[in-house]
């Protein structure tokens, strides 16, 4: 019996903890207490795995030694000072001609220094009115603050023309000489006068007395492009002639010693002219230059020139137009394209033959015989 009623008491305790376990796990809903406060941070957990290395960067170019030697490599007599000198006798230095419309904005691309380079590197921005002539760092890429720390004569531009008149010229990728396109391009195709170019037979008016191509035009006429072909029965389509495939103005104006008068000398042409021992190779200039001359004449007869001790003026004005007609205006602009180019008769010898027998055909002139 005892041994029951100790079983009992026994059994009433554990009857007791199952109900408050029961009722604890029901959840005993009383009202909640405040939110104790936040527990203190636990321990700092163990160092991650170092990271993989990165690749090593690419070498960086040699920098330049920043002795004296590396400045007197050119800043010596043999190099800046004759270069100098040389560039002192010749008008791109002074601008002998021009030089007043060298800060407009207009003409300043091309006539001077600091419009020229502000038209390289922004492509406009060439209206800089207080300009000098080109220098150095006209057409070299050399240290100053825009190309700082480029000690080396590579030429500024390389890169072909955009031109004005859209006209197709280039000395190819590498050529140094693509420089003097930039410069020595026509600015104005005839199509700036005669307003119906498809049109051979209609008249024109000429108004102005700069009326051609201006005078860079020889950077057109070594490719044989810009003349007027629609009357006439010379073959004026030629394509590049040979000096501008095989030469260039830097082979014939600078040579092998790039010589900085840009004045051609007869060493420049015997690799292809053998034996030649003037510019005048067979005579070929001075007859050239003698039919020019009979042109010339023509023209005053015709009233659209006067001659005075300078050569030939035009007469043409806005208040006195020179009335053409098509054959005439192509006799016209055909000369210009001549004119324009003091060197014409050197550079494309070919196509300045077909142009003058073109001129001398559309002004009823008796042609010269090659
Ligand atoms: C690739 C050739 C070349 C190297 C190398 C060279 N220079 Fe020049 N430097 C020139 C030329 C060219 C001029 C312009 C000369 C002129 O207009 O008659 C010039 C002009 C200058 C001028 C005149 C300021 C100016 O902007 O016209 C200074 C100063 C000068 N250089 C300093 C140096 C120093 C310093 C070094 C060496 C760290 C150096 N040059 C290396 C070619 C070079
Ligand atoms: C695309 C370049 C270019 C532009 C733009 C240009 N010129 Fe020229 N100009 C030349 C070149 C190149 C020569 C030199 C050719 C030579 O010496 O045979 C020249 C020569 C001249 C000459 C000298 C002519 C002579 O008898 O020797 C005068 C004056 C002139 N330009 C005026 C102007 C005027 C004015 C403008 C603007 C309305 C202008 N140029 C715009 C390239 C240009
Ligand atoms: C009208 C543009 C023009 C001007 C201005 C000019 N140069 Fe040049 N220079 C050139 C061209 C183009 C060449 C490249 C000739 C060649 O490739 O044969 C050259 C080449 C050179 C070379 C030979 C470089 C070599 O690698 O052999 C030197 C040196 C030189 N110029 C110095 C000068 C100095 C100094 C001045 C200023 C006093 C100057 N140049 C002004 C256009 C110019
Ligand atoms: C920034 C424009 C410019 C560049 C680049 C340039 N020229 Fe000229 N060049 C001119 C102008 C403008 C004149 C006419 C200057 C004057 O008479 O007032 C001229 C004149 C000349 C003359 C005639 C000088 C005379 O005595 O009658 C020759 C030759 C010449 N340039 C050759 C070259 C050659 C070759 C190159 C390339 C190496 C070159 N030019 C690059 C603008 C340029
Ligand atoms: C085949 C060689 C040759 C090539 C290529 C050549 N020239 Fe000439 N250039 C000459 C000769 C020769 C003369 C006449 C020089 C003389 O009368 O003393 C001349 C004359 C000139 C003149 C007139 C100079 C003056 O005294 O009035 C200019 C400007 C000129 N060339 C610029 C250029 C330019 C710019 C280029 C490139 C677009 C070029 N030449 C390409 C040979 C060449
Ligand atoms: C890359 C070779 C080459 C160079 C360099 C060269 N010429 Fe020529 N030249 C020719 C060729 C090719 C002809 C013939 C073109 C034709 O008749 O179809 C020619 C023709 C001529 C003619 C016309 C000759 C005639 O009988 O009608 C003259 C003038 C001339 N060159 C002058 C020069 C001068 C001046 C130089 C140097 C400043 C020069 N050339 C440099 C290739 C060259």
């Amino acid at each position: 019996m005892r041994n029951s009623s100790k079983k009992n008491v026994l059994l009433s305790w554990l009857v007791a903890l199952a109900v408050l376990l029961v009722m604890g796990l029901a959840g005993c809903e009383g009202p909640k207490g405040p939110e104790g406060p936040e527990g203190p941070m636990g321990p700092q957990g163990p160092a991650g795995n170092d990271g993989i290395d990165g690749v090593d960067g690419a070498d960086g170019s040699d920098g330049i030694d920043m002795t004296a030697s590396a400045c007197t490599g050119c800043h010596n007599n043999d190099i800046i000072i004759a270069k100098r000198a040389e560039l002192n006798q010749h008008d791109h230095a002074t601008m002998a001609n021009s030089l007043s419309r060298g800060g407009s904005s207009t003409c300043g691309r091309c006539h001077s220094h600091e419009n020229f380079r502000a038209f390289v590197e922004t492509g406009s921005g060439m209206e800089m009115e207080t300009v000098t002539g080109l220098t150095c760092k006209s057409c070299h890429t050399l240290h100053d603050d825009e190309n700082v720390g480029n000690f080396s004569y590579d030429v500024l531009v390389t890169d072909p023309p955009e031109t004005l008149t859209g006209v197709d010229i280039s000395f190819g990728d590498a050529a140094n000489t693509n420089l003097c396109l930039q410069c020595h391009q026509p600015r104005r195709d005839f199509t700036a006068y005669d307003t119906t170019p498809d049109d051979g037979t209609d008249s024109v008016y000429v108004t102005s007395s700069h009326a051609g191509p201006h005078y860079g035009q020889m950077g057109s006429n070594l490719f044989g492009l810009g003349a007027d072909d629609r009357n006439g029965s010379a073959a004026l389509d030629q394509g590049p002639m040979a000096h501008a495939t095989g030469a260039s103005c830097v082979v014939c104006h600078m040579g092998a010693n790039a010589n900085h008068k840009f004045e051609p000398t007869v060493d420049n042409c015997t690799t292809c002219h053998a034996g030649a021992a003037d510019l005048d190779i067979n005579g070929a200039a001075t007859k050239m230059l003698d039919a020019v001359h009979a042109i010339e004449a023509k023209l005053v007869e015709l009233g659209w020139y006067s001659e005075d001790e300078d050569g030939l003026s035009s007469n043409a004005s806005s208040g006195s137009p020179l009335g053409m007609t098509g054959a005439e205006f192509t006799a016209f602009w055909n000369y210009n394209v001549i004119h324009a180019d003091h060197g014409a008769v050197y550079h494309n010898p070919p196509y300045a033959k077909a142009m003058i027998n073109n001129i001398e055909e559309n002004l009823g002139m008796p042609l010269t015989v090659w």
